[in-house]
């Protein structure tokens, strides 16, 4: 019944978590908000907010404490998929209940009228979102002391914005199209990234396809010109969640939705695809 040594996290009613508490009849430690901790052998149950996590040692419980995120999302090409991505983001997070912070540093203002626009529709889970230019890093770390993950949408180029988060981040998340002109502009991207890990030697660089191909004659080979690509890059990693070209992501994103509120399955998969790649054990 119980996925041991299994580092995913799993989601179950609070009904079942209950009544598998009482059958466990286990140690148990409550703190403050914190997941309940459940003591089997050498692996620890936690209960959080309907989610249930094996943790298989000391260790590892230690990390799992640390997985509060700030995760910046940025690149130097405009219109590579940003703001999607972030406002995707920020919905996955809150509906399996954690506690988000979505920082908008563009002037454009496009995260922050997605989210006034959700507010005006009264649609659930709000999002609370900070507008904040220049010099953001005290911003967002005083932040990630009051939210579990903070995301950040910045514009298309290289800006204060997007170097001051990303010193301070623990994930750059760089959307890119396989095409030559989102591709070419990694490498100024790396040029950023070694100056930034002066200061933020942990910082961690993803690289999300997005706007792929749905035309299964160049999935493939499209797949293998991005991987072989971002692989020129040792610090870089693609990773193995892939957004296609969907027009639901522009729909929604007028009425101030996300993919994952609409009834397009293949677009709500693609957002948790890469919500569990990048949040989640595994
Ligand atoms: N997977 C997708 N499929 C189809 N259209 C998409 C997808 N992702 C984003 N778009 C559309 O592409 C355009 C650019 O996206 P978005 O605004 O998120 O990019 P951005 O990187 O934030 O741009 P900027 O650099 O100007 O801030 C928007 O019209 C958006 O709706
Ligand atoms: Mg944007």
């Amino acid at each position: 019944m119980i996925p041991m040594q299994c580092k995913r996290s799993y989601h179950y009613s609070s009904t079942y978590l209950s009544t598998l508490g009482e059958l466990l009849n286990p140690k148990q430690e409550s703190i403050n908000n914190k997941p309940n901790i459940f003591i089997l052998m050498n692996s620890y149950l936690l209960i959080h907010k309907y989610e249930l996590i094996l943790v298989p040692n000391n260790q590892e419980l230690d990390t799992f404490w640390e997985r509060n995120m700030i995760l910046l999302v940025g690149s130097n090409k405009g219109g590579s998929g940003k703001t999607t991505v972030v406002c995707n983001l920020a919905i996955a997070l809150a509906k399996q209940g954690k506690e988000v912070c979505l920082v908008d540093a563009d002037k454009q203002s496009s995260a922050a009228n997605w989210c006034a626009e959700r507010e005006t529709a009264n649609k659930e889970p709000s999002i609370t979102v900070v507008q904040k230019y220049d010099n953001i890093s005290s911003t967002i770390k005083s932040l990630a002391e009051k939210y579990e993950h903070v995301i950040i949408d910045v514009a298309g180029r290289n800006s204060r914005e997007m170097i001051t988060a990303a010193a301070v981040s623990d994930i750059l998340l760089c959307p890119s199209q396989c095409s030559q002109l989102d591709l070419d502009t990694l490498g100024e991207l790396q040029q950023q990234v070694e100056q930034v890990k002066d200061l933020n030697p942990a910082l961690k660089v993803l690289v999300y396809q997005t706007m792929a191909s749905t035309n299964a004659k160049v999935i493939e080979k499209e797949r293998n010109d991005f991987e072989e690509y971002v692989s020129e890059f040792p610090e870089f990693k693609a990773l193995q969640a892939i957004g296609r070209y969907r027009k639901i992501y522009r729909d929604v994103f007028s009425d101030g939705l996300s993919v994952l509120e609409s009834t397009n399955e293949a677009a709500a998969n693609e957002i948790m695809d890469l919500y569990e790649e990048i949040f989640t054990h595994g």
